[in-house]
């Protein structure tokens, strides 16, 4: 995701853009840039890569921008790799370089979101004699403003919503038009914006931490509305054009809470963001029901020949490996070897004919993770990174790289991250499988459209979690958790401990269900909590033995399983229900319940939830 800013009104605009923009930094901060207008037709465009400051340098604080209008971006990657050609604002001219400078075009634009159809509206411009610099869609989207507004000539609202109706994807938008010096247009669907008021100025923000400092008084501007913002003054309309009103609502948070969007902390706001990340995940590689992993790089002859696969990683990412595994055996029948990559970078191991290492990692920098891709090229093997961060360090040295689209992730314990990270694996299984005929076409079909279900279904699961807080407050004071499960459920009750134990500081450890006997279970005691995951049919009656057998000896016992699953209550002793799906994927949703719990409990503890004790976002040392 990306940070948008804007303002209009009596001050100097650069000044105040840059001060907002530094409130989204955890919006994304793989580059930035600005346009300011001075009253003239000319705006004056800024661009720079890396963080914020670098921008603020060349421009010295803003002060170099004369004007009282102007817009700005921190950029996020998802389409084009962080550099100035690509870093927003875009315009709408033909000019050459990276679209910075006193650029006079018509158009000059800033976008959050993914614009899911642009290379067939990059064609169609192309073939009206508009010419591109950037590798971005948002290029495209103010280029096709740009088109309607020339060709129909009624007016920045009507080429605003001309674009609408023709764009598929997610965006907040906002424009300046050279006829209109001193106002901004604005448009959204289903990414955030916020545009406030007050004397005399206005101003835009993709969150309210942007402007706080200057308004209290916001616009929520609703979904598919366009805005014209003008200094103290916002109009609103709908996609027919026609005006409507929307009520002013008074920011009522303090600074601090604003940035986590209102919630309390960076993790429950990334759990919340879960069914986007996944979403836009989807959508990046399945479209209109077809899987599209020509991004990558990989095609459906290179997967064919593949004889085994190697999923390589380190902490929530080998678990993503490890549930990978079974839906990947079982869909696409190829053995697959889910390994540490602390490890594997030591191993001796023979590399098999056609073997593909595939490496996830949230941050793209984790050492461990590196090195073993290095050693993994060194033994020839062809390498996929499934990676959030864009031109990360492995995403750059893999030989194909699909992107998670999650967004920046600011707690330490990675939520949405690995949710995304999933949701890939699962498309990339029944890419696999299709492309080696284990699944036929109408199979592959149903199993997408259960992919596509999974973001709602995680709503769901969000709405109850006040059981969840509740009985966290059960076990704050746990000394020891115990997570088992069978097949799929085991991995997911590996994340499952690592997230209670990194955050609760709680000892917890996940097991096979089936090797508890083997030695574990005499550490079980009067109360020790038990958490089952229960999703996997098949397995369902052993895991329950399984935890029947800590009962007996004094285990308290919680179970995650599917709704309607009712006779579970004849066993434990507190349920969690999830909805249903097809069991390849029982994880994007069992998982849920588990980061509340952990959350939740940490909270009770009165610990640091978003950075936990001794650890860090990303282990770029050994
Ligand atoms: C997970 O909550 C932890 N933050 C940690 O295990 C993390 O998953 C691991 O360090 C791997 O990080 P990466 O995905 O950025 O490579």
């Amino acid at each position: 995701m990306c940070g948008i800013v804007g303002y209009t009104g009596r001050r100097q605009a650069a000044p105040i853009l840059l001060d907002s923009l530094s409130r989204l930094e955890y919006r994304g901060y793989d580059s930035a840039g600005l346009a300011v207008r001075n009253g003239t037709a000319l705006a004056e465009v800024v661009k720079a890569t890396g963080k914020l400051y670098h921008l603020a340098d060349k421009t010295d604080q803003g002060r170099a921008l004369a004007g009282c209008c102007g817009i700005g971006h921190t950029r996020w990657a998802t389409h084009g790799d962080p550099s100035v050609v690509n870093a927003h604002p875009h315009v709408s001219g033909n000019c050459s370089g990276s679209g910075s400078g006193a650029v006079e075009s018509d158009v000059v634009g800033v976008h959050n979101g993914i614009i899911e159809n642009y290379t067939e509206l990059k064609d169609k411009l192309l073939r009206h004699g508009y010419a591109f610099y950037s590798d971005t869609d948002t290029e495209v989207a103010v280029k096709l403003v740009d088109y309607y507004y020339k060709k129909y000539k009624i007016g920045p609202v009507d080429a605003i919503t001309r674009t609408m109706v023709r764009i598929r994807g997610s965006y907040a938008l906002a424009l300046m038009f050279k006829d209109y010096p001193d106002e901004i247009f604005a448009a959204r669907k289903d990414s955030p914006m916020i545009i406030g008021t007050g004397e005399e100025e206005s101003f835009l923000a993709s969150d309210v931490p942007a402007i706080l400092k200057y308004t209290r008084q916001v616009y929520y501007i609703g979904n598919l509305q366009v805005a014209r913002v003008s200094p103290g003054k916002v109009a609103f309309f709908d996609l027919n054009g026609d005006e409507n009103t929307i009520p002013l609502t008074e920011i009522t948070w303090d600074a601090a809470a604003a940035e986590k969007g209102g919630y309390e902390h960076f993790m429950l706001k990334e759990i919340h963001e879960q069914p986007a990340a996944v979403r836009d995940t989807l959508n990046s590689i399945v479209k209109d029901g077809k899987i599209d992993l020509s991004g990558t790089g990989l095609t459906e002859e290179t997967v064919r020949s593949v004889s085994k696969i190697d999923i390589v990683a380190c902490g929530s990412a080998w678990h993503v490996g490890m549930a990978a595994q079974y839906v990947i055996e079982d869909l696409a029948g190829i053995p697959v070897r889910v390994e540490l990559a602390s490890e594997y970078r030591y191993r001796k191991i023979p590399m098999a004919e056609k073997t593909l290492v595939i490496v996830i990692s949230q941050s793209g920098e984790t050492a461990d993770s590196l090195a073993a891709l290095r050693v993994a090229k060194e033994r020839g093997a062809e390498t996929l990174a499934i990676v959030n961060v864009i031109g990360s360090t492995i995403a750059r040295e893999a030989d194909h790289v699909l992107y998670t689209l999650a967004g920046p992730e600011i707690a330490v314990a990675t939520t949405k991250a690995y949710s995304a990270q999933l949701i890939a694996t699962d498309v990339l299984a029944v890419y696999l499988a299709l492309a080696r005929g284990t699944v036929a076409e109408e199979e592959a079909a149903a199993l997408l459209a259960e992919l596509a279900e999974i973001p709602a279904k995680i709503e769901r699961i969000l709405e109850e979690k006040a059981r969840l807080q509740w009985f966290s407050s059960k076990i704050a004071n746990t000394h020891d958790i115990f997570f088992i499960g069978r097949g799929l459920d085991y991995a997911i009750s590996l994340e499952g401990s690592l997230k209670m134990k990194e955050i609760s500081y709680i000892h917890s450890e996940a097991y096979a269900a089936g090797e508890l006997k083997h030695g574990t279970i005499s550490l079980i005691e009067n109360n020790t909590l038990v958490i089952g995951v229960l999703t996997q049919k098949e397995l369902y009656e052993k895991t329950v033995s399984n935890m029947m057998e800590c009962r007996s000896r004094g285990g308290y016992l919680m179970g995650i399983t599917t709704n309607g699953n009712f006779s579970v209550e004849d066993s434990v002793n507190f349920t969690v229900y999830i909805p249903k799906s097809d069991e390849h994927f029982m994880a994007s949703l069992a998982v849920v319940p588990l980061q509340l719990l952990a959350y939740y409990t940490s909270v009770n503890r009165g610990l640091d939830v978003d950075k936990p004790r001794n650890l860090a976002k990303s282990v770029t040392v050994e």
